[in-house]
């Protein structure tokens, strides 16, 4: 059985003080939950803090972004060496607010993956079509390169650690989810794509995360689905009890 996973992105939101006291009563509220992975990814500036304020707990903290190169003359970047002396166990990646607001590209992202996993921080790869290209029939031309691009040249080992994150563009944010039953089909087609590029064994393991407008009221009906393992959740994980009953349907699927 593949573990559950629901992670809450929160982009820039919640000032210090604010995430800080969201981690301390999500830690308490999740204290018993078990056979979840329950994780926050939260603004560069607030991670140390956070990593402090989940010791213990079942919370774990995810950065949204990362430099591949360990240092250099990046300005404004973060490097995987620095979120991992922090503490910091997942990593964002590819985010299609990345790709298009910072203009990202598959290979810039598969070179952050391959950077992530030599650091020991788990990248979360997020991929996923726009809506002319659902709506022309292009979404598993679009998934299929995303997938090849962005995880190429990696092992079994490596690839298995790869957790993806499902996100219709046309769903982030508008309020408009994918029916169960279509994000269902397209999580079915992207364990395709992994079984073509690494094999049965990988393609069983990975952990594939639904993201989009999911929310307090979808999310159970969206991770009962065979072959969404969890969500990748915006605007609901910014309200902790909303954020809470999210975890929760992730928890009974
Ligand atoms: P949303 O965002 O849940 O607010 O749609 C999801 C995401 O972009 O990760």
């Amino acid at each position: 059985m593949r573990r559950k996973m629901v992670a809450g992105n929160w982009k820039m939101n919640k000032t210090n003080i604010e995430g800080v006291s969201a981690i301390k009563e999500l830690v308490k509220l999740t204290k018993d939950y078990k056979n979840i992975d329950i994780i926050i990814g939260a603004p560069t500036i607030m991670l140390e803090a956070l990593v402090k304020a989940s010791e213990g707990g079942t919370v774990k903290i995810a950065a949204q972004n990362m430099h591949y190169k360990e240092s250099g003359a990046f300005t404004g970047e973060t490097s995987p060496a620095m979120l991992k002396s922090i503490g910091v166990e997942y990593v964002i990646l590819g985010h299609s607010e990345r790709r298009e607001y910072f203009f990202e590209t598959n290979q810039f992202i598969n070179e952050k993956i391959k950077a992530a996993l030599a650091y020991e921080i788990t990248p979360i790869l997020c991929i996923g079509e726009k809506l002319e290209e659902r709506e022309t029939g292009k979404t598993f031309e679009v998934i299929f390169k995303q997938l090849k691009e962005g995880m190429a040249n990696l092992t079994k080992e490596e690839a298995k650690k790869v957790i993806i994150a499902y996100e219709p563009i046309w769903a982030i944010g508008t309020g408009k989810t994918a029916t169960p039953a279509m994000a269902e089909e397209t999580h079915k087609e992207i364990r395709g794509i992994i079984t073509e590029m690494f094999g049965e064994e990988v393609a069983h393991e990975v952990i594939i995360q639904y993201g989009g407008s999911m929310n307090a009221n979808n999310a159970a009906e969206l991770m009962a689905q065979s072959n969404i393992d969890g969500g990748l959740v915006g605007g609901a994980s910014l309200d902790v009890k909303v954020f809470d009953v999210v975890i929760k349907a992730g928890m009974t699927k």
